[in-house]
Parts: structure tokens; C-alpha cells; sequence
């Protein structure tokens, strides 16, 4: 090697290793004492060893007031680049604390968009680590201009890519919308949060004390607000959680997710969810412990599990293919949907739409829950969005009614008339527009209330009610329910069903785009 070389060599060197301080071994300490890992260490966990090949590395901020044109660091507090989840390419960029508490200046914002432009062209999914205290206020308007361009960049990518955010830190404004446009949000237990504006602000206009937990801590979102899709107690479970989520998800809307065989038998014995149903029809029963039963051994992923618990969304493989499941859950509210059962759905229903992956329903809704609560909070506009969701999905769609569908939950939860594809009942199904009680007191009320004995003439109407209808072959005459099954037989019949609709092609008409009732 030439002297010009060698030295030139060791100058990259040297910059290179700066770079990898990001704002210095100070800060990097205090990192690590919040419990917090930095951004490299971050992408060493997520990305397969040694894949990590990073972009921009010597970008610099450009911002000439509040003496910031002193304080540089390489990198201005985002690491960018490409690397491997299970041997497939994903874009990722993940935001570095101890730059300028992760904040975004133009430059910062100028290195994500670079990757998600490269994300689009290339058809992988992007995966954002954020820690980030929002918008550099140094920058002024550039950086809020930033951060539009990075979020008019997550509306294109939307169904185009799979685009998943981790929340590593407090993040605060512009940190959080970004987040908010992708697919799903991971959140880690007591060292991230997210608000629009944090609790000083708060106190500030409301006059209301809340701690950074109370206000957006990972339980918060998880539970109440619904932003966070999944929460975990450290970083590293969080990063293997993107990565088992990236390993039922397609690269993009023209690929097929991973085909993963399980060697699990299509005829495998699973008689054991025939008892887990209970004998009264009111009685719950959990719908998990069903679903995990029949789908491939150990794949049932959930999403969104401490929000809505009457819904149950999640993925899993069946017969080595990424299917998503919506169930029903009898242990929370009987299974009712409600305003956040039905968003929460929708929202699944409609990736798995857009990324090719078939929807299983597994049904037991006793009808959309009653209410001022949900009447005033907008059921009609929030149970529409499932309904509209369901209808306007072409992927497979498969459903197993195991007990209850009374009401509009019929219409909504893939019924033949909103294109389900393949629809079997099990023969505990009962598939009326309302329960027996409930539809004796309407249609008997004068009657019972003239009556010498009305419970004597309820029992017997609501058992003449219970023949008729409480049962799937009524609906199974008119062809509504293709197959009623046994079900033990659950798990053949439909691995079966996606087979023989792995051909399926079907397309909405052609428009603009719907208007979803949001
Ligand atoms: C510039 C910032 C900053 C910001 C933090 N820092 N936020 N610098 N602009 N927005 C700097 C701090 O000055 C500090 O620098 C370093 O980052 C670490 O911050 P600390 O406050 O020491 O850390 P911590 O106590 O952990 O608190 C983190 C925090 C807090 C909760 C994020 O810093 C905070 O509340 N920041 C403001 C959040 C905010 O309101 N952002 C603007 C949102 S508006 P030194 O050098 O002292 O260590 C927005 C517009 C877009 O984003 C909206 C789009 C819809």
C-alpha cells in the first residue's frame, strides 16, 4: 500500500471510529444507566450478525444558530442502512439519544427519507428504532419540514411495504407521527413513552399532574389508547419481537409471505377444543386456548393483545402458510364488539388485505355491545369500519362459527354476503338476528305480559325460538354456512379451504379510493 493510501486509509479509519461514538463516550454512559441501549447496539440485535451495512454516515447538520455550527457529530443522531432478518433484506434506521436527544433536523430527517425511498424501490420492509425528543428546535421550520416529507413517505409505502416502528425512548411531537403512520407500534415497559406533548406541557395548559408512565408509557398504549401494538419488558425482547413479526410478513404487497413448515399433520388429533366449549350457551370459554389448538404448533402470534381482549387478532401459520386470525374472545364482554373491537379488527383485517395474508374468523359475537357509552362514543361509525373492512378484503377469507352469530355481527364477520369464501359452522352455531331472550321479549311482549304464568310461557317460547333458530341449519339450508363441521375436524377443513384457495384472484372496482367511515 502506497504512504497517500495508507494515510488516507487511517484517516477514514479515524472518522469512522468517531462516528461509532455518536455524541461520546459521556453520553453513552448515561444511555446505559437509563437502561437504554444505544442505536449500533440496537441494530446488532435486530439485524442477522455481521448484515448491517449503514449509509450517510458522515452527514452533519447545517444549522448556523444557537451555536450548534460548533457542536457536530457524525451521523447528526440517526444511523442508516440496510441488513438481513432471517436472510431477507429490510431498510432500517434507528435514531441515536445521545445526538441531540435523537431530535431531527433536516439532515437527520434527509437520511430516513433516503432510506425509505430505497425501501420502496426495493420492495423490503422498513423498520424505524425511535428515540427521539421530536423536532430539532434549533432547525426551526426545516426540521418540521423533515419531518412532513418522512411522514408523506410512510403514506406512499402504506400496503406497499410492511413498516414497523419500535419506541426506545421518550419520544415526544414529529417522533411520534411517524410511528403512527406505519403498521405496527412496539413500545418497551418503563423506558419508553410516547406523547404529543409531554407532562411539563401538560401541567402547563391543563393544569393536570401526570407522570411520563401515566401519560404515555408503554402499559398506557398498550392497554388504553391502543397506539402500541405490542409491549415487552426490555429492548432485546422488543427487537426479537420485530423479528418474529417479520417472519409471518411478506417483503411487500407483490410478494407471498414465507412459506415456514412446521411438520405439524394436517389430521393431527385435536379433539381436546371439543372441551373446551361449555355446555350453556351463555357460559364462556377461551377462544385463545381454540385457536392455538388448531393452528400449527406454537405459531399463534397476537397483536394488540392487552387492547380490546373481547377481540382476539393475531397471526399464525397453518400448514406452514402465514394466515391472520380475528376471534372472538367469550372471556372479555361475551365476545361483543364494541368501539375498540372493531377498530382493532378493522385495522388487522386491512393489512392482512393489503399483504396477501388469508383471514380466519373465528366467530362468536353475541352482537355489537349495547349502550349510551357506545352509542355516544360512535359504534355506528366504528362498527362500520369493520364491516367495511371485511367487505372490501379480497384475500382468502375463511370462517368458522363456533357458537354465536346474532345481529349485524352476522353481516359483518365474513358472511357469504360480504364474499367469504369458505364459511362452516360447527354445529353449536347459532345464527339468528338476535338470541332467544332478547327476541321472545320483543315479539311476546303483550303476550307475557297478559299471560297468567309469562315464565312458563317464555321457557316454552324461548325453546320453540332455540330450535328453530339457535342452531346452523337453518342458515345451513339456505346455503349462508357452506360445511357444517365437527370440531375436531377444524383444523383439516381448513387447511384444506386455504388450499384450495391459494389461486384465488378477486379485485375491487376500479376508483380512486374507498372512503372508509373513519
Ligand atoms: C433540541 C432537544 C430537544 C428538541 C431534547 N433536546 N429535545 N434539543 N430540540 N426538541 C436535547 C436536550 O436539550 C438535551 O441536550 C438532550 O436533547 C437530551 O434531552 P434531556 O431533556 O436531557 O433528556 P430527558 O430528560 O430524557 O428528556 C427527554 C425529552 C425532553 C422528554 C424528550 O428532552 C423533552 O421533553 N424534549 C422536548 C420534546 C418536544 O416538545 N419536542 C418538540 C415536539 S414538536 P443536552 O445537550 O442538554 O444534553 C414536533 C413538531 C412535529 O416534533 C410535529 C409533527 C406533527
Amino acid at each position: 500500500m502506497g504512504k497517500r493510501l495508507e494515510k488516507a486509509v487511517d484517516e477514514l479509519r479515524r472518522r469512522r471510529e468517531q462516528a461509532l461514538l455518536g455524541g461520546g463516550e459521556d453520553r453513552i454512559r448515561k444511555q446505559h444507566e437509563k437502561g437504554k441501549l444505544t442505536a449500533r447496539e440496537r441494530l446488532e440485535l435486530l439485524l442477522d450478525p455481521g448484515s448491517f451495512e449503514e449509509f450517510d454516515m458522515f452527514v452533519t447538520h447545517r444549522i448556523h444558530d444557537f451555536g450548534l455550527e460548533k457542536k457536530k457529530f457524525y451521523g447528526d443522531g440517526v444511523v442508516t442502512g440496510f441488513g438481513e432478518i432471517d436472510g431477507r433484506k429490510v431498510a432500517v434506521f434507528s435514531q441515536d439519544f445521545t445526538v441531540f436527544g435523537g431530535t431531527l433536523s433536516l439532515a437527520h430527517a434527509e437520511k430516513i427519507v433516503k432510506i425509505q425511498d430505497m425501501a420502496m424501490k426495493l420492495g423490503i420492509p422498513l423498520i424505524g428504532l425511535n428515540d427521539s425528543g421530536g423536532a430539532r428546535i434549533q432547525e426551526g421550520v426545516g426540521s418540521l419540514a423533515g419531518y412532513a416529507e418522512i411522514f408523506w413517505r410512510n403514506v406512499q409505502a402504506s400496503g406497499v411495504i410492511p413498516q414497523i416502528s419500535a419506541i426506545m425512548g421518550p419520544c415526544a411531537g414529529g417522533a411520534v407521527y411517524s410511528p403512527a403512520l406505519t403498521d405496527f407500534i412496539f413500545m418497551v415497559r418503563h423506558t419508553s413513552y410516547m406523547f404529543i406533548t409531554g407532562p411539563e406541557v401538560v401541567r402547563q395548559v391543563t393544569h393536570e399532574d401526570v407522570t411520563f408512565e401515566d401519560l404515555g408509557g408503554a402499559d398506557v398504549h398498550a392497554a388504553r389508547s391502543g397506539v402500541a401494538h405490542f409491549v415487552y419488558d426490555c429492548e432485546p425482547e422488543t427487537l426479537q419481537g420485530i423479528r418474529k413479526l417479520l417472519s409471518y410478513l411478506p417483503s411487500n404487497n407483490l410478494d407471498d409471505p414465507p412459506f415456514v413448515d412446521a411438520g405439524d399433520p394436517a389430521d393431527r388429533d385435536i379433539s381436546a377444543v371439543e372441551d373446551l366449549l361449555p355446555d350453556d350457551p351463555n357460559a364462556p370459554y377461551d377462544m385463545r386456548k381454540i385457536v392455538e389448538i388448531v393452528m400449527d404448533r406454537d405459531t399463534f402470534f397476537e397483536v394488540h393483545r392487552d387492547f380490546a381482549p373481547n377481540i382476539i387478532v393475531g397471526f399464525a401459520r397453518l400448514a406452514g402458510r402465514t394466515v391472520g386470525i380475528v376471534a372472538q374472545q367469550p372471556m372479555h364482554l361475551a365476545g361483543a364488539l364494541d368501539i375498540d373491537a372493531s377498530v382493532k379488527a378493522a385495522r388487522f383485517v386491512r393489512f392482512c388485505d393489503a399483504f396477501n395474508i388469508p383471514i380466519i374468523t373465528f366467530e362468536d359475537v353475541p352482537g355489537f355491545l349495547p349502550g349510551t357509552a357506545q352509542e355516544h362514543g360512535g359504534i355506528i361509525r366504528h362498527g362500520a369500519k369493520l364491516l367495511y373492512a371485511y367487505a372490501e378484503a379480497t384475500v382468502p377469507k375463511i370462517t368458522v362459527i363456533t357458537r354465536k352469530s346474532y345481529g349485524g355481527a352476522y353481516c359483518v364477520l365474513s358472511s357469504k354476503q360480504v364474499r367469504g369464501d369458505v364459511n362452516f359452522a360447527w354445529p353449536t352455531a347459532e345464527i339468528a338476528v338476535m338470541g332467544p331472550e332478547g327476541a321472545i321479549a320483543i315479539l311476546y311482549r303483550r303476550e307475557l305480559a297478559e299471560a297468567e304464568d309469562p315464565e312458563a310461557l317464555r321457557a316454552r317460547l324461548v325453546e320453540e325460538y332455540r330450535a328453530k333458530f339457535a342452531n346452523p341449519y337453518y342458515a345451513a339450508s339456505l346455503g349462508y354456512v357452506d360445511e357444517v363441521i365437527e370440531p375436531r375436524e377444524t383444523r383439516k377443513k381448513l387447511i384444506w379451504a386455504l388450499e384450495l384457495l391459494a389461486t384465488k384472484r378477486d379485485r375491487l372496482p376500479p376508483k380512486k379510493h374507498g372512503n372508509i367511515p373513519l
